[in-house]
């Protein structure tokens, strides 16, 4: 990888120095020269998933090309490559998440899944009837339904943590929440439909006072921020590759050991197993235990890559950029007549939902996107969060540190042009 060049980039907005030389990182990104329906794409559906630099693309070649084979289980040259490059991407986000042990990195398919497992292993075995999970009002489906599957299954309940206007978690309510039944609290880190910042740390110390573990979903913090899971004092985190410019199909659960140790297995299979005779199976050791059959070795080996990659940017400079961003696309986006920002907390990422009076979110993406910008358009899998705010849906414009102000400016003019067709 290129280093990231620390200069000053001249048109940086207000003329503050941009941490970042973005005009260079985006070369690293192939399909930021495309073009959409003639125009320049201008990609701002980083929420959905992030764009993939050329060495998460050539560490996948590579895999395929020249060491493809099973991991964990050969003994010829192929398999011991695959498999040493393979665990040298668990040790790298093992250092990105600052765990304290490669046995606490558990790859999984993306933070869906790592919240299932937590949900069905962890739920399972120690969530009982009558006892409480306690999640908040901002969260995506992927933290709701695992839960209320378990609730279903063991006959727990689920309660949920209100949100003011701003799209920000009462901290009050969240005290008065916790109690004795409170088996797990599970919340996003970062909100995907409002790009809310929680109080994580705060949120973790106030439930370990009642010695109840944390589940942090950290898919829309995880590319955007730096993430100390010694230092939040989570007991679990799960994130997605693809959101942070590695492949789809490939996440991380990180859970601390004393719970992995005492959870039992996700699923049974190759893999996670010592010794199997018909009348008793032996489980591998922490992480190949909760790792049945064979993974997406490709999928990890580019997650690798993709976390190198970031590290090598850094991980105050992402966010200190994004945030200029967020802060001059909010200005830009307010000078709209009848536009409304949904979600406006004082700490957030770079997620920017609106509503435009009159105009349906989609008609919004349909123009945008004639103007070769992407954004989602929906209730971005966060039901409930828009029946908080009254919507049916919200347009999202979600950035990462390859998008610029000229960038948000396209933007600006494109929901100019959704005001001039449809009023
Ligand atoms: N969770 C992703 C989003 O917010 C797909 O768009």
């Amino acid at each position: 990888m290129k280093p990231a060049h620390e200069v000053t980039d001249a048109k940086s907005w207000r003329g503050a120095r941009s941490p970042l030389d973005v005009a260079r990182i985006r070369e690293d990104f192939p399909i930021l020269k495309r073009q959409v329906h003639g125009k320049p794409l201008v990609y701002l559906d980083n929420a959905a998933t992030g764009q993939k630099p050329q060495v998460v693309i050539d560490a996948v070649n590579r895999y395929y090309a020249t060491e493809n084979s099973n991991i964990h289980r050969g003994i010829h040259f192929l398999s011991e490559i695959a498999t040493a490059d393979y665990e040298e991407s668990r040790a790298k986000v093992k250092r990105f998440l600052n765990a304290s042990d490669t046995g606490e990195i558990i790859f999984v398919r993306g933070t869906t899944e790592g919240i299932n497992l937590v949900a069905q292993s962890y739920g399972r075995r120690f969530v009982k009837q009558g006892d409480e999970i306690l999640i908040s009002a901002m969260e995506h489906h992927s933290n709701i339904v695992p839960w209320q599957i378990l609730c279903e299954q063991v006959g727990a309940r689920l309660r949920v943590v209100p949100m003011n206007h701003d799209g920000e978690l009462l901290i009050e309510e969240y005290e008065r929440l916790l109690n004795d039944r409170t088996k797990l609290v599970s919340v996003a880190h970062v909100s995907n439909a409002l790009g809310t910042v929680n109080p994580v740390k705060q949120l973790v110390e106030m439930a370990h006072r009642r010695k109840i573990p944390v589940l942090l979903d950290g898919a829309q913090a995880a590319p955007h921020m730096k993430v100390d899971v010694q230092e939040l004092g989570c007991d679990f985190y799960a994130f997605s590759g693809h959101k942070l410019f590695g492949p789809t199909g490939i996440g991380i659960l990180y859970g601390k050991s004393k719970h992995l140790e005492a959870m039992p297995p996700y699923q049974g299979g190759g893999d996670m197993i010592s010794l199997v005779t018909f009348e008793k199976t032996h489980y591998n050791i922490l992480p190949y235990k909760f790792e049945a059959g064979t993974p997406h070795i490709a999928g990890g080996v580019g997650l690798g890559a993709a976390v190198d990659y970031l590290s090598g940017i850094g991980l105050e400079a992402v966010t200190a950029y994004e945030k200029e961003l967020l802060a001059y696309a909010t200005e830009a986006l307010c000078t709209v007549q009848g536009l409304r920002i949904i979600g406006t907390a004082k700490e957030k990422a770079a997620v920017l939902s609106f509503v435009l009076d009159g105009v349906h979110p989609h008609d919004i993406g349909t123009v945008l996107d004639q103007e070769g910008v992407a954004i989602r358009a929906g209730h971005h899998c966060a039901m409930p969060v828009m029946q908080r705010f009254g919507v049916p849906a919200t347009a999202r414009a979600s950035f990462a540190f390859y998008n610029t102000k000229e960038e948000v400016d396209v933007l600006v003019r494109a929901v100019h042009k959704v005001l001039k067709v449809f009023r």
